[in-house]
C-alpha cells in the first residue's frame, strides 16, 4: 500500500501540496470514488486511481535508453548546461530518474537512465565488467602496434593501468573499441595513450544492450520488458 500523493508525485502529477489540491477539488478517484483525502492508501497493484478521469499508469522503476546528443551534460541538473533529464518529458524527474555512469559532454549515443538503484549499480560495478563498445573518430597516425598494444592493457598518461581492451579500424581513422571499465574519459586516454587524438566518440552497445538506430539524436524510448536483462549480458 502506498499513499496516493506519493503515487500521484511519482506519476508526474505535481508536489503533494499540488496533489493535495487536486484531491480537494474531487479531480482524483480510486475505483470510481472521489477521494478527498491526499494521505489516503491505496495499492497500485490492484486500485485504479483517476486524475480527472484520466487512469493513472503506475510503474515503480523505469528503463529508458536515450540516443544522448553532443553537447548536453549527463546530470540530472546543471547551472549552465542543459542536462539529459531536461531532454525528457516532467514524468521522469518526478519519478526520479538518473543516467546510469556517465558520458562526457561531447560524447554521443547509448545512455541509459533509471530509477531502479539495484539494476544500475549491477551494470556499473567494476565487478560485473559489464562491456561498453564506442565508435572513436581520431586524428594521428596509428601505431603498428595498436592492437596489441589495447590487448595487453593501455597505461594511461598518469601511470594508471587499463585492462585488456579490444580495437577494431572500421574506416579510414575510425575505430570501434570495446571496454570494460568505465574510468574517467576512458576511452579518448586510452587513445591518448597511443598518440591518438578523439575527435568524435559514440556509444554503441552496453552489455548486449545496443542502441535502437531509429532513434534520433535527442530521442528515448522505455526498454521492453525482454530488454531490461540485456545491459547485463555479454555480447
Ligand atoms: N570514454 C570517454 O573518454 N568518454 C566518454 O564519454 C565515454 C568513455
Amino acid at each position: 500500500m502506498m499513499r496516493i500523493d506519493k503515487l500521484l508525485g511519482h506519476s508526474g502529477y505535481g508536489t503533494r501540496r499540488e496533489i493535495k489540491v487536486l484531491c480537494r477539488h474531487g479531480d482524483v478517484t480510486v475505483n470510481g470514488a472521489a477521494c478527498t483525502d491526499s494521505g489516503v492508501k491505496v495499492n497500485p497493484a490492484a486500485d485504479t486511481v483517476a486524475v480527472r478521469g484520466e487512469v493513472v499508469q503506475y510503474r515503480e522503476f523505469y528503463y529508458l535508453m536515450l540516443n544522448k546528443p553532443a553537447g548536453v551534460v549527463t546530470a540530472t541538473e546543471d547551472k549552465r548546461s542543459e542536462t539529459v533529464l531536461d531532454l525528457l518529458p516532467p514524468l521522469f524527474r518526478a519519478a526520479r530518474l538518473f543516467p546510469v555512469g556517465r558520458l562526457d559532454k561531447d560524447t554521443t549515443g547509448l545512455l541509459l537512465l533509471t530509477n531502479d538503484g539495484a539494476w544500475a549499480h549491477n551494470i556499473i560495478t567494476p565487478k560485473n565488467s559489464v562491456t561498453k563498445v564506442y565508435v572513436a573518430e581520431t586524428e594521428g597516425d596509428v601505431p603498428a602496434d595498436l592492437n596489441e598494444r589495447f590487448a595487453a592493457g593501455i597505461i594511461l598518461a598518469d601511470g594508471l593501468q587499463c585492462l585488456p581492451a579490444d580495437i577494431r579500424q572500421i574506416r579510414e581513422n575510425t575505430f570501434e573499441i570495446t571496454v570494460c571499465e568505465g574510468k574517467f574519459h576512458q576511452v579518448k586516454r586510452m587513445c591518448a595513450a597511443v598518440d591518438l587524438h578523439v575527435t568524435a566518440l559514440h556509444r554503441r552497445s552496453v552489455g548486449a544492450l545496443a542502441l535502437d538506430e531509429s532513434l534520433a539524436p535527442g530521442a528515448y524510448r522505455m526498454l521492453a520488458d525482454k530488454e531490461v536483462i540485456l545491459p547485463l549480458l555479454g555480447q
